[in-house]
C-alpha cells in the first residue's frame, strides 16, 4: 500500500533535496548562484567563472580559474568521431537530439556515482559546447574549426560556428546568455537529470535525460516557441488583437508565466539591460522583432499580471539569439549548453549521498483481473 493516499501533481511545491547551489530570492526577484546574484556575474564575471561557481559553490583563486579555463579549452577539442557522428546524423534529426545522443556515446562505458569526478563536469559542459558549435557550422556546410589557445569560451563557440572571430559585442551577449540560462533549481530537466544520476547511471548519460526533458515548450523550448508566437503576429500593430483571440482560445502565451516566479522574471529584466546595450545590431527583423515583444509584454500584463502570471527569460532571448545571428531552432540547444553547467554541478552534489529516486503512484485501476487466453477472446 501506498505510504501517501494524495497525489502531489507535477509535484508543485514538493522539496526534493537539499543543494548549495542556486537559490531562487521570490520575495525580491533575484537569482545566486552559490550565494552570488547573478546580475554581478553577467557584468563582472564571465561563464567559465560561472561553471566554476556552480560546480565548486565558492570563487575561483586565480590559478585556480587559469588552469580551470585551460583545462575547458582542452576539453572544447573534438575527435574525428564526433565530427563523423555529427556529419552523418545533422540532416537527419534536430539538434537536441543529435546533442543527447553524442552525450549518450560519450558516456558509453564510464560509471557514475563518484561526487569526485569534476574533470568530468568541466568536460561535460565543454563538449556540449562544442557539439553545439560543430553542429551548426557542419549544418551550414562548413568543415569543423577547432577551438582556438587565445579564446575565450564564448568566443571560441562563435569562432567555431562562424570560422572566423567575429565581433566582440556578439561573443559577449553569448557569455551573458550562457551566465543567465546557466542555473535555476530543480525544473523538470535538473530532476530528470538527477532521476538518471540517482540509478548511478554515467553522468554524460544523465546530462542527456536532461536535454530530453529540456525540449518541451514548457521548459526549454519556450524561447523557440516565443520567437515562433512572435512570427506568427507579425507586427507590434497586431499585439492587442492576436492577445485577446489567444486568451479566449486559451492558448498559452509563450514567454509568460513560471512555476516558480508569481512577479517579473528577474532573468528577464537582465536580458532587457543587454538588449539596450546592442540596439545598433539590430536588423529591420529583429527591430520588428522588438517591438512585438515590447507591446506583447506590456499587454500581456494587462491581462495576466492580475492572475499572477508575468513576463518570463523567454519573451525577451529571442531577440538577443537573433542580433547575435543565431538560428531559431538552435535556441533550446543553446540553452542545453549553458544549463549542463548546472546539470553537472547538482548530479555531482547528488552523489556525495546518493539515493535512488523512487516516487510512488496510486493505483487507481481494477485487481484482480482474470486472464483470458487469446483463442478464447
Ligand atoms: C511555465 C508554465 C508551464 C508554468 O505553469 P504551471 O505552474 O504549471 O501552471 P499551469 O500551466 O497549470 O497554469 C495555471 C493557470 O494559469 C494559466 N497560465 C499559465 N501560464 C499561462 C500563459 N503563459 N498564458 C496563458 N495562461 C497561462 C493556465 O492556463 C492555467 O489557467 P486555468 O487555471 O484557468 O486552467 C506555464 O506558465 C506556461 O505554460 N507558460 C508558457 C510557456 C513558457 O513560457 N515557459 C517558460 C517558463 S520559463
Amino acid at each position: 500500500m501506498p505510504s501517501t493516499t494524495h497525489v502531489l501533481k507535477g509535484l508543485e511545491g514538493v522539496y526534493v533535496l537539499e543543494s548549495s547551489i542556486s537559490m531562487i530570492d521570490t520575495e525580491q526577484g533575484a537569482l545566486y548562484y552559490a550565494g552570488y546574484d547573478v546580475r554581478d556575474l553577467v557584468e563582472r564575471s564571465n561563464f567559465e567563472e560561472t561553471i566554476f561557481i556552480l560546480l565548486n559553490q565558492r570563487l575561483p583563486t586565480r590559478k585556480e580559474y587559469l588552469e580551470f579555463t585551460s583545462l575547458l579549452r582542452e576539453s572544447l577539442e573534438l575527435q574525428p568521431l564526433h565530427i563523423e557522428t555529427i556529419k552523418h546524423y545533422v540532416s537527419r534529426t534536430d539538434i537536441l537530439s543529435l546533442l543527447s545522443l553524442l552525450m549518450v556515446l560519450e558516456g558509453g562505458g564510464k560509471k557514475g556515482g563518484d561526487p569526485a569526478e569534476k574533470r568530468s563536469g568541466i568536460d561535460a559542459v565543454a563538449k556540449m559546447a562544442s557539439f553545439y558549435s560543430a553542429i551548426l557550422r557542419i549544418r551550414s556546410g562548413g568543415e569543423y574549426v577547432p577551438p582556438r589557445g587565445d579564446l575565450n569560451f564564448a568566443e571560441n563557440m562563435l569562432y567555431m560556428i562562424d570560422g572566423e572571430v567575429r565581433n566582440a559585442d556578439f561573443a559577449r551577449v553569448l557569455d551573458d546568455l550562457l551566465i543567465i540560462h546557466a542555473e535555476h533549481g530543480i525544473p523538470a530537466s535538473t530532476f530528470a537529470s538527477l532521476v538518471a544520476a540517482s540509478t548511478l547511471s554515467d553522468l554524460y548519460s544523465s546530462i542527456a535525460a536532461g536535454i530530453l526533458a529540456l525540449k518541451g515548450p514548457l521548459h526549454g523550448g519556450a524561447a523557440e516557441a516565443s520567437y515562433a508566437q512572435a512570427m506568427e503576429i507579425g507586427n507590434p500593430e497586431r499585439v492587442r488583437a492576436w492577445l485577446e483571440s489567444a486568451l479566449s482560445e486559451k492558448r498559452k502565451i509563450m514567454g509568460f508565466g513560471h512555476r516558480v516566479y508569481k512577479m517579473y522574471d528577474p532573468r528577464a529584466t537582465i536580458v532587457k539591460k543587454i538588449i539596450t546595450g546592442i540596439e545598433n545590431y539590430m536588423d529591420s527583423d529583429v527591430k520588428r522583432l522588438y517591438e512585438i515583444t515590447v507591446a506583447l509584454d506590456a499587454y500581456g500584463q494587462e491581462y495576466l499580471a492580475p492572475r499572477g502570471i508575468y513576463p518570463n527569460l523567454d519573451l525577451w532571448t529571442p531577440i538577443l539569439y537573433r542580433t547575435i545571428g543565431l538560428p531559431p531552432d538552435s535556441f533550446t540547444a543553446l540553452f542545453a549548453v549553458s544549463r549542463s553547467a548546472g546539470w553537472a554541478s547538482h548530479i555531482l552534489e547528488y552523489w556525495m549521498d546518493n539515493k535512488l529516486i523512487r516516487p510512488l503512484h496510486l493505483y487507481k485501476g481494477q485487481y484482480p483481473k482474470k486472464y483470458i487466453p487469446l483463442e478464447l477472446r
